[in-house]
């Protein structure tokens, strides 16, 4: 089989920040293809490694990509959600480091027949775990309302109330069932592409983080992360978009003992705990040379925090 074109970003940063030693083991929460999971096997020789993803044809690739390190890695289909639920089932009570790299993989990306992209005539699936409801079947049932706050949160689009009708319209003569009949809704929305993002791009992208409720889990799973870590241990996100980049930094700043409530409310309701100690103030970003190299890289934001010792 050949190499899944999927490049892994900031593969150095995250093996560095994450610092693996012989005998710790480390949980990546959304192994996808493996590359971060063989970087850090690779760097240490004495690592394990317990790979969760919801997605079993990113999982069957990891397991190729992964053989080579034998039993030091396991793999789950489990999401990062229940990362306490997993870890308490192996009877596992700290790991060294919790790597999350979010959001969607170049595999799933140009598979044609999961409907994740534009550029394939293809049913809209968009569902990483193949369980669950379609992006066909919740855009034929979301109110326009719920279309506009997705397109909004989601996908940053500005016009997003144009766009939230336009489907609106469609959809009363017909059901949207594929990934070209939804491109050609947005686009005669929105009229042709004006920069350098096709007008789907944001829909596309608000309508996956929608299917696969991908910002839910977030807050709570770093939290699981960052209890099951070892005085020391480490906890790193990459997240792609600023949204998913907020919320990491809430719960990042919450478990650091600070307050997220918003300015001016009249009592703290997060209840701030002192876990971790925030390593990156500002989020790490890619060097030029990745971001040359990796357009997907372009928008990647690392944040790492540290259990602290008591
Ligand atoms: C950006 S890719 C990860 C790529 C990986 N770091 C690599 O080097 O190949 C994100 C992965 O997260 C997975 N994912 C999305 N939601 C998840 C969840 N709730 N739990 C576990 N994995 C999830 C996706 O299926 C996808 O494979």
């Amino acid at each position: 089989m050949a190499e899944p074109a999927h490049q892994p970003v900031m593969v150095r940063q995250v093996v560095d920040w994450l610092a693996p030693r012989p005998g710790g083991l480390v949980v990546d929460a959304t192994v996808g293809l493996g590359g971060h999971a063989a970087a850090l096997l690779g760097a240490c020789p004495g690592l394990r490694l317990l790979g969760l993803d919801v997605d079993p044809e990113a999982l069957a690739a990891a397991r190729e990509r992964l053989a080579g390190f034998g039993e030091r890695s396991e793999l789950v289909q489990r999401s990062y959600w229940e990362l306490a639920a997993v870890l308490e089932a192996r009877g596992i009570e700290h790991v060294d480091g919790v790597l999350f790299d979010l959001g969607v993989s170049s595999l799933q990306l140009d598979s044609p027949q999961r409907g994740f992209s534009f550029r394939f005539e293809a049913p809209l699936d968009m569902r990483f775990s193949g369980g669950g409801v379609t992006a066909a079947e919740l855009l034929a049932d979301a109110d326009e309302e719920e279309l506009v706050r997705w397109l909004v949160e989601y996908g940053e689009e500005p016009r997003a109330r144009r766009v939230a009708r336009a489907i609106a319209q469609a959809r009363r003569r017909a059901t949207i069932a594929t990934t070209t009949e939804l491109r050609r809704i947005v686009t005669a929305a929105l009229g042709g592409r004006h920069g350098k993002i096709d007008p789907a791009t944001r829909t596309f992208q608000a309508l996956r983080i929608a299917t696969n409720r991908e910002l839910e889990g977030i807050p709570l799973a770093v939290e699981a992360a960052a209890r099951a870590l070892v005085p020391g241990g480490r906890v790193a996100v990459i997240s792609f978009h600023s949204l998913e980049d907020r919320l990491v930094k809430h719960a990042l700043r919450r478990l650091s003992g600070r307050c997220v409530c918003p300015p001016g409310s009249f009592a703290c309701q997060c209840r701030p705990e002192s876990l971790v100690e925030v390593l990156t103030p500002h989020p790490a970003r890619p060097d030029r040379d990745e971001e040359r190299t990796n357009p997907r890289a372009r928008s990647a934001k690392l944040r790492v925090a540290a259990r602290r010792a008591s």
